[in-house]
């Protein structure tokens, strides 16, 4: 993939880290709650050899913005990059010591698409230097440390779901992974006679702006009155809400409750093998997470109305919101009239045309050769 080109030399390894669809369990990572996410087959792939002056060389077949960083820093470097070099300095913080790398990063997973790109490319980063530099890191501990790159070094305050998800899910399953505990479990989703289909509304979304930090703080500060330490701790919702004056903090809190609520029914008809039984589920996620917690987009709303309408089991946004991707879950036969019913929904609103990816259950992060 044109290392040689790039550097002179061929690499010592190639490695590979998907993103990820989270089947349901919204805005619940960051609240010690329960998600489900699974690994597409699309994501990061890193060619990478270690070098023994130090540098951190950074590449992208995407981007033709560059970096080579001796000492990483927070604040030292920006761009794509920052998410490279700031997994070698995570990295160094617990304790690893790796040290300089060539870095080729390439990407068939489309950014901003709500697809957890960023989390694609530190996984793989991280998976490259630990095996380049002999460095074993248990996985779920690797997942901390990609997280917190995103979280302080290029300074976005996401929840563990994504780097988790990318490293630690497996083929033709989604991952149940407790936020609180750090514990997981793989559910059995086997697709066959359905189709999952990924529709990228195009509306790009960014958790650098504020609506994501916004639902952080609010969730939070609903605790605060609760005085729980985590919105995953309320055990009596009507109790909760009736305590809580503000109207925005009822809803955000609500929504919280009952997501976690429905990951584990979800849990339970994936592991009954019923996986067309959870589009209720997905759709009742959607409501909640537009209605109640209030970071569904207009693109996203309507793709769901369609796909239902049009014979999807259901459907919902996924990811942080304000833009990004819908999921909708159909009998396979369905997959082409959601598909036409969503493009035409769009056409007549004037809105970018739609792209669709059909989601395989794939292998978490690895390396490739
Ligand atoms: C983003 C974050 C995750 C999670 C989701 C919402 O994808 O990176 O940690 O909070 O939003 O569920």
């Amino acid at each position: 993939m044109g290392f040689r080109e790039t550097y002179g030399r061929e690499p010592d390894g190639v490695w590979h880290a998907p993103g990820r669809v989270n089947l349901i369990g919204e805005h619940t990572d960051y609240n010690d709650g329960l998600v489900l996410p699974f690994a597409l087959r699309q994501g990061v792939t890193v060619a990478a050899a270690r070098r023994d002056d130090g540098v951190f060389a950074l590449r992208s077949l995407q981007s033709p913005a560059t970096a080579e960083v001796t000492d990483p820093a927070p604040g030292s470097v920006d761009g794509w990059a920052a998410y490279a070099a700031g997994v070698a300095w995570s990295l160094r913080e617990a304790g690893y010591p790796v040290g300089g790398a060539s870095l080729l990063v390439d990407a068939d997973l489309p950014q901003g698409a709500g697809l957890s790109s960023s989390a694609a490319l530190e996984c793989a980063v991280a998976v490259a230097l630990c095996d380049l530099y002999g460095v074993e890191v248990p996985r779920p501990e690797l997942a901390r440390i990609a997280q917190r790159a995103e979280n302080d070094f290029v300074g976005v305050p996401c929840g563990i779901m994504d780097q988790s998800a990318s490293l630690l899910c497996t083929e033709g399953h989604a991952l149940m992974l407790d936020c609180r505990s750090g514990l997981s479990t793989q559910a059995p989703l086997d697709l066959t006679g359905l189709t999952l289909l990924v529709i990228d509304t195009r509306a790009e979304h960014e958790l650098v702006d504020g609506g994501y930090a916004d639902r952080r703080a609010a969730c939070e500060k609903a605790a605060e009155l609760l005085g729980v330490p985590a919105l995953r701790d309320v055990t009596d919702l009507g109790e909760a809400l009736s305590r809580l004056g503000d109207p925005v903090l009822r809803r955000r809190t609500q929504h919280v409750v009952t997501e976690n609520h429905r990951v584990e029914a979800t849990v339970g008809l994936l592991r009954a093998g019923v996986v067309g039984e959870v589009g209720a589920l997905l759709t009742a996620s959607h409501l909640s997470l537009r209605d109640q917690f209030e970071v569904s987009w207009p693109e996203a709303d309507v793709a769901v109305e369609e796909s239902v309408r049009a014979g999807a089991r259901g459907a919902r946004m996924v990811g942080g919101g304000f833009g990004g991707s819908v999921i909708a879950l159909a009998p396979a036969a369905r997959a082409e009239r959601v598909r036409a019913a969503v493009t035409e929904a769009y056409a007549r609103r004037g809105w970018a045309e739609p792209r669709f990816l059909e989601a395989t259950p794939s292998a978490g992060a690895r390396r490739l050769r």
